[in-house]
């Protein structure tokens, strides 16, 4: 394999590629973003992949969630805290099923760049159809529909990195400053004072749940376990799609006293379906840095990509090093799956299989509307955990695109959404995504099917 550098991603095609129209003010934001200050440190990308390597022998479970494009409208204290909220609870609920301990990674703090199916969209504007290039992301150009917010503007990038380094600031003070702190779980949820916002059995099970967790918490306080302060103090890890490689090649880097490069956008940057080719410039740039590198499965993936992928990303077989999202869509697991983890498996090639049960199941409402069903989401995540229990591979965790707001994007779930209801609060800047209540009640759904065996 020809040698790697940082920019050796030039010389390969580029998947879903942004054309500036001027090259200089592309250049000169990049200089920008080369000059400061990484978002993230190796030593977290080192701590996030030991924690990986654990979860891919089973002694760990991912949660992985987010929104399925942050935009810098929503970089802001509420919908963060919110977030991060889900996410604390739905880990907590995840314990109990999984019996693990659980890697928290959200999908933020620079989920910015969207990779698009179509590269231009066309609306119905006063009777006249219009198109238009379409959005994305807030990383590369505006969401509203005229002709000068969809140019592709490169100080979007450095606005992308400053929001970036604000949210993940505020993250770290939160989860610092005893805001994560297990022992708080009741405040995570302003809404149980009302008791208004959860259906009444799901309130009623996340109650009971908080009550056995605090019991055994205090419990082993009481006995003076030593992994206590482990559990009770709560990391948090970014992600997001390394879909912009020269807003990520401009932060990758070597640090002092570290072999290798890092790229410190964000400790675990994945790649996305549409750009995973083998030969292509995101696998060329990701091949070559020490964070774990995610990559999504979809259905078309052969048994023969996945091993090229994991030859390729991870030459060396190393653990906490190679994460493959699956997103098969529901009714096509049992069929495309397993063959991929047999031939992992066979093959002797480490990896940690997660399922992301979202971007497999999207369909649109006779009004347009994109959403995604509850019942299919729930059962790619079923029928993935049976294709692990029949391979003897292991389950390692579940990728969302959720949210702590009230929104209705998704359809079903205890509250019944219907495509009717979706108009109500329909405000994802791209994909569907769970609300609050959808979410915590996916997480006990995951619980009774992990622990049913
Ligand atoms: C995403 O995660 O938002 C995404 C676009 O996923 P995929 O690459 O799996 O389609
Ligand atoms: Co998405």
């Amino acid at each position: 394999m020809s040698s790697w550098q940082p920019y050796s991603f030039r010389e390969r095609p580029v998947e879903q590629a942004i054309r500036y129209p001027d090259a200089a003010a592309l250049e000169a934001a990049v200089s920008r973003l080369r000059a400061m200050p990484p978002i993230v440190t190796s030593w977290e990308i080192e701590r996030l992949r030991a924690q990986l390597a654990e979860a891919e022998e089973g002694h760990r479970f991912v949660l992985q969630g987010g929104d399925c494009a942050e935009t810098f409208a929503d970089c802001r204290s509420d919908v963060i805290a919110s977030k991060l909220k889900i996410l604390l609870q739905m880990s907590l609920v995840l314990v109990h099923g999984a019996q693990r301990p659980i890697v928290r990674i959200g999908r933020f703090a620079g989920q910015y760049a969207k990779p698009r199916s179509q590269p231009s969209e066309t609306r119905v504007i006063d009777g006249r159809e219009q198109t238009l290039p379409n959005y994305f992301g807030d990383l590369v150009n505006r969401a509203d529909f005229t002709e000068p917010a969809r140019i592709p503007d490169p100080a979007l990038l450095v606005e992308g990195y400053m929001h970036a380094a604000l949210t993940m600031n505020f993250v770290r003070s939160l989860a610092a400053s005893g805001f994560a702190d297990v022992h708080r779980a009741h405040q995570w949820d302003l809404s149980f004072a009302s008791g208004a916002q959860l259906a009444d059995d799901v309130a009623r099970e996340y109650r009971r749940t908080m009550k056995e967790l605090l019991d055994a918490i205090r419990f082993m306080e009481a006995i003076g376990e030593s992994r206590l302060e482990e559990i009770s103090r709560v990391e948090l890890f970014a992600s997001h799609e390394g879909l912009h490689l020269e807003y990520e090649a401009a932060q990758t880097r070597t640090v002092p006293r570290r072999e290798g490069h890092y790229c410190l956008t964000t400790h675990f940057p994945w790649i996305g379906e549409r750009t995973r080719r083998l030969d292509g410039a995101h696998v060329e740039l990701f091949r070559g840095v020490r964070n774990p590198i995610g990559v999504k499965l979809g259905p078309s993936a052969t048994a023969d990509e996945v091993l090229a992928l994991s030859r390729t990303l991870n030459p060396q077989d190393e653990r906490g090093k190679l994460v493959f999202i699956t997103r098969m869509g529901h009714g096509a697991v049992a069929t495309r799956l397993p063959p991929l983890l047999r031939a992992m498996r066979d093959a002797e090639r480490r990896c940690l299989w997660i399922c992301d049960p979202m971007h497999g199941n999207g369909t649109t409402t006779s009004t347009g509307r994109k959403t995604r069903d509850f019942g299919a989401i729930l059962g790619e995540l079923e029928e993935s955990i049976d294709a692990h229990a029949r391979e003897g591979t292991v389950f390692g965790g579940v990728h969302f695109e959720l949210t702590g707001e009230d929104v209705t994007e998704c359809i079903g779930g205890a509250d019944g959404l219907r495509e009717e209801d979706l108009d109500t609060a329909y405000a994802t800047a791209c994909d569907p995504r769970l609300n609050y209540r959808q979410a915590l009640e996916m997480a006990f759904a995951i619980t009774r099917r992990l622990r049913a065996g």
